[in-house]
């Protein structure tokens, strides 16, 4: 067997959380492969929704287990207090939950450094969603980094300790006293002791070498699917650096992320809406800094999942697909909210770029500036949600596999689990 992989080909936000939900019933096991509690992925169904952050969308069906790998940098607080105490009355997330011994653990210190890195940038701020992403990252490859496995040892505490002292320094080299810094609107000290006791608890949950576990399901048969953060245009690597994530979103983050050989990955569901949005600063060519892009944010609910801030919205960018899906190896694309462009008149899609005074339909290096979008303009459609799709839709659609080379398998027209269409 292999390892099926479904991840956001934009800039985040593009609908994961739902399709992981809508596809699980054909997996045993949903992973996680990187990134942290910076992701929001929402889940609708029964009439409830759900936004999770670490722990995978597969956890509301029966029979199926979740997964975090080592990829994944967890916040215990968030995980135990923002996650799993507020879904325990749905499901019991204890006995369906597998964390990797080697995810990386996100201190409060580590947020703290995030926002003096962020404050200290002034006017070229990531945007970062200021949960420790960057910091905690950095400590992993700087090899000072604590692990969830390290919960268990008897020297934890001298650990974290010297951990903690070691950002302090930081923190106070920059001119900051972390003792006046907030967290989650507290104290330091007590949102520290809290951070302590979900620590504990988490210590109580599967932890073991979840690489072994994967790939001792692929043997038996199992089937896998490794569910994305993020999105391919926030690599670390290939995304708009530096206004990027700190880890790989794109395909090859699942080996390195689950320990998932190269040769066992199988299909590659890409993910895109049907425009485009970004949450945080950097280069974004089809933004719309009008009406339109006004009516997408209001009509999309476009407003962050994890920190309520309104998404930047544009038009499609087919240049900037291209090369997800490139970087990706997709093998079937699914396009997202298709209904939130009902009902206009007609829709632009961008094909090329003018940029430095030619036309270009590659990303260049500098893409932060000088880049025109070419639009190509195709008419609307009234209504996406009907048992037969408007031709106009179908031409949306056709217009787009011809650009990707590429067929689009579903298209969702809702957030429920149930408003989508298979072709
Ligand atoms: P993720 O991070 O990729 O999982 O996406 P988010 O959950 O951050 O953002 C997607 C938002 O769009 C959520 O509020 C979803 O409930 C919602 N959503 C997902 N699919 C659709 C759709 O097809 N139509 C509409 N209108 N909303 C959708
Ligand atoms: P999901 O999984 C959208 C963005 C932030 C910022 C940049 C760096 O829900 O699609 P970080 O906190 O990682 O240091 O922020 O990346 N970002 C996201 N944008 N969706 C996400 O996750 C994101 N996770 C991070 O807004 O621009
Ligand atoms: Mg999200």
């Amino acid at each position: 067997m292999k390892v099926d992989v479904l991840l956001g080909l934009q800039w985040g936000d593009e609908g994961k959380g739902k399709i992981v939900d809508v596809l699980t019933p054909n997996y045993d096991i949903i992973a996680r492969f990187q990134g942290g509690p910076n992701a929001g992925h929402t889940l609708n169904f029964d009439g409830k929704k759900v936004v999770l952050h670490t722990i995978p969308s597969g956890i509301f069906r029966e029979n199926t287990l979740n997964v975090i790998g080592n990829g994944v940098i967890i916040d215990p607080f968030i995980l135990i207090n923002e996650e799993i105490n507020q879904i325990s009355s749905i499901t019991d997330v204890k006995s369906k939950l597998y964390i990797s011994q080697k995810a990386h653990l996100i201190l409060p210190t580590h947020r703290l450094l995030d926002y003096v890195n962020e404050t200290k940038r002034g006017s070229n701020k990531i945007g970062s969603t200021l949960k420790g992403i960057g910091p905690t990252y950095t400590d992993k490859v700087s090899r000072v980094g604590l692990r969830v496995g390290d919960l268990l040892l008897p020297d934890f505490q001298e650990r974290y300790q010297h951990l903690k002292n070691l950002h302090i320094a930081q923190i106070q080299s920059m001119g900051f006293d972390y003792k006046t810094l907030q967290l989650n609107n507290m104290p330091f000290e007590e949102y520290e002791r809290l951070w302590q006791k979900a620590a504990k608890e988490l210590a109580t949950y599967h932890i073991c070498a979840t690489e072994y576990l994967l790939n001792k399901a692929l043997q038996e048969g199992k089937k896998i699917l490794a569910e994305g953060a993020q999105g391919t245009l926030l690599d670390v690597e290939f995304g708009s650096y530096p206004f990027v994530t700190s880890s790989n979103t794109v395909t090859a983050g699942v080996c390195s992320g689950l320990g998932i050989a190269p040769n066992k990955i199988g299909k590659v569901f890409g993910l895109f809406k049907a425009y485009c949005t970004r949450v945080g600063a950097g280069p974004f060519p089809t933004e719309l800094f009008d009406e339109t892009g006004e009516q997408l944010r209001q009509k999309g609910g476009e407003f962050g999942s994890t920190t309520g801030r309104p998404r930047r919205c544009g038009w499609l960018d087919l240049p900037h697909l291209k090369y997800a899906c490139m970087l990706d190896g997709v093998s079937e694309l699914i396009m997202m909210k298709a209904d939130v462009l009902d009902g206009f008149n007609e829709l632009k899609i961008c094909t090329a770029y003018q940029h430095n005074g030619q036309i270009i339909n590659e990303i260049p290096y500098d893409a932060d500036h000088d880049m025109q979008p070419q639009y190509e303009i195709l008419k609307g459609w009234d209504q996406s949600n009907t048992q037969t799709l408007p031709q106009t839709l179908k031409d949306y659609i056709t217009f787009i596999e011809n650009y990707l080379n590429l067929k689009i398998t579903l298209v969702s027209v809702g957030a429920d689990r149930n408003q989508n269409i298979y072709l």
